[in-house]
């Protein structure tokens, strides 16, 4: 049954926004339907909120009778959580989509449903473009499902693309899909108000919304006494969470986030993803210098390491107010590993340009980073005001200089870490061999090591760093962190 399950890579750290999808499945204690629940299936795409976005969808379709199948040929209802941040992620979505018109054909009672940032961006359109989906929804309509789907069940298309300025599913708990029982998302917050040139996800998340910090404090409480060991905070921008009582007395920004969170369990490690650099704080900072279970590990986008292209894409910093950026975070948290997102070939970049770019990223020392080619979007500002003059060749073979001194870069730091003695939570079996454990250290490190008798996926031990590759590191264990006994 798990056959049909895109499993994560031990050897590549995951990227949150790539665009080949995953099917969720549910856990093993809920594998089984009961009679006269109906199934549906959920593929995800793109970023790690559309997969805690799929969490929630998931929990709202349980609550209607609905049980999560990782095989669509025999689902009722298919549905797909798509991602519009590149033209690729959307061609993918839409190859996906032929393969499920032939389910459409065969059973003609079968509902397709597409979900997430392509369905709000193309709204009705979707519908006349592809003429055997059924549902068409936005991130912030996913409440509205059980209603679309009774519409749909009667021979109509149901459509809901309405941005919400207040949604964001507090009170649902999401069903945890595809979990490894150790590792979990909480959304934080939704949408964004920054207006960087290049991006749709504006458009098609909406404004910025911070989640009530107690309704994540309980989900994080909730996931701790499940026996969940880490929290990965999400948000398009985490560090520009705000949130107020409706009397004003009480205010909680994200340092005080990550402090309520972190003080949840001393056992479960906290990580949080995206910060943009404009909105991370020397407080933000010291939060995380302060609680030792908050990992030593920041992933903050530069997209580019010239003034210029900065401005152009509207990021509201310049490559010294970055580099300072950088120097503060090594001098706060000096064990910190910080990686990035990069732009190659952003509208009227010039050589040197992209140079500054691969000199920022020496200076920063990233430990990873996800690097793309610029895809003109839509509606966004780049589009409306800038030439995408940058012909493809030549922003391939720039990325291909991003992606190699990346490599290099990385090896450089994974070389670094032979010799260190590592806290690593067990995430489970790895990929390569049921005779090894992998797990990540603080600093967001896959780590690969021989397993050891009484240990299991959830526990924390030392491992010593033998050998390094740029995507993994390769150890053994010389201690359980809880028995402190050395093996
Ligand atoms: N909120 C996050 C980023 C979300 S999108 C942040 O601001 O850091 C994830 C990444 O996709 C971006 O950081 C950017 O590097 C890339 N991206 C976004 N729009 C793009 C486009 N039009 N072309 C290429 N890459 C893009
Ligand atoms: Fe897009 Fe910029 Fe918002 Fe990130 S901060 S989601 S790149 S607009
Ligand atoms: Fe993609 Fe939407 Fe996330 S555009 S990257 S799924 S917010």
């Amino acid at each position: 049954m798990l056959d049909n399950q895109i499993k994560r890579g031990d050897l590549q750290p995951k990227n949150p926004y790539a665009f080949n999808g995953q099917t969720l499945v549910g856990n093993a204690d809920e594998q089984v339907p009961t009679p006269g629940q109906k199934l549906f299936y959920i593929e995800s795409y793109g970023c790690q909120m559309n997969f805690s976005d799929s969490e929630i969808v998931a929990s709202i379709l349980k609550s209607v009778n609905y049980h999560v199948t990782p095989d669509f040929q025999e689902a009722d209802l298919i549905l797909i959580n798509t991602c519009s941040i590149r033209e690729k992620a959307e061609e993918t979505v839409r190859k996906r989509l032929k393969v499920f018109d032939q389910v459409k054909k065969a059973r003609p009672d079968a509902l397709v449903g597409v979900l997430g940032c392509m369905a709000e961006r193309l709204k009705a359109q979707f519908l006349e473009e592809e003429k055997l989906v059924d549902l068409v929804v936005g991130p912030d309509a996913y409440r509205d499902l059980p209603g679309l789907i009774a519409t749909a069940e009667d021979g109509d298309k149901g459509i809901n693309v309405f941005l919400s300025r207040e949604e964001t599913y507090a009170d649902i708990n999401p069903v945890r899909l595809d979990s490894n029982g150790v590792t979990a998302f909480i959304s934080i917050m939704r949408g964004c108000d920054n207006m960087c040139s290049f991006c749709v996800v504006p458009f098609t998340r909406g404004r910025e919304r911070s989640r009530d910090p107690y309704s994540i404090v309980a989900e994080a409480s909730d996931l701790a006494s499940r026996g969940y060991r880490e929290i990965t905070l999400l948000g398009q921008n985490v560090d520009s969470y705000k949130w107020q009582n409706p009397e004003g007395s009480e205010k909680v920004n994200f340092a005080g986030l990550l402090q309520k969170v972190a003080e949840v369990d001393q056992e479960v490690r906290i990580r949080f993803s995206t910060s943009h650099p404009k909105d991370i704080t020397d407080e933000v900072l010291e939060t995380i210098s302060s609680y030792s279970n908050i990992c030593n590990y920041i992933h903050l986008p530069v997209q580019s390491g010239n003034s210029r292209v900065l401005k152009l894409m509207n990021r509201t910093y310049d490559r010294d107010w970055y580099r300072s950026k950088i120097e503060r975070i090594y001098s706060i948290i000096p064990d910190c590993a910080i990686s990035s997102d990069i732009i190659a070939g952003f509208c009227s970049e010039t050589e040197e340009e992209h140079q500054d770019t691969l000199e920022m990223m020496e200076f920063a020392n990233y430990s990873m980073s996800y690097m793309f080619i610029y895809s003109e979007r839509p509606g966004t500002l780049a589009a409306k005001k800038y030439k995408d003059d940058i012909a493809e060749d030549i922003k391939k073979r720039r990325l291909s200089e991003i992606i190699r001194l990346q490599n290099h870069l990385s090896l450089k730091h994974n070389q670094g870490e032979i010799g260190q003695v590592r806290e690593v939570l067990i995430e489970g079996n790895s990929k390569r061999s049921d005779d090894h454990f992998k797990g990540r250290t603080s600093q967001n490190k896959m780590v690969v090591f021989p397993k050891s008798e009484g240990l299991s996926p959830g526990d924390y031990v030392m491992v010593r760093i033998d050998e390094a590759t740029s995507a993994t590191l390769i150890g053994t264990i010389t201690q359980s962190v809880e028995s402190g006994v050395s093996i």
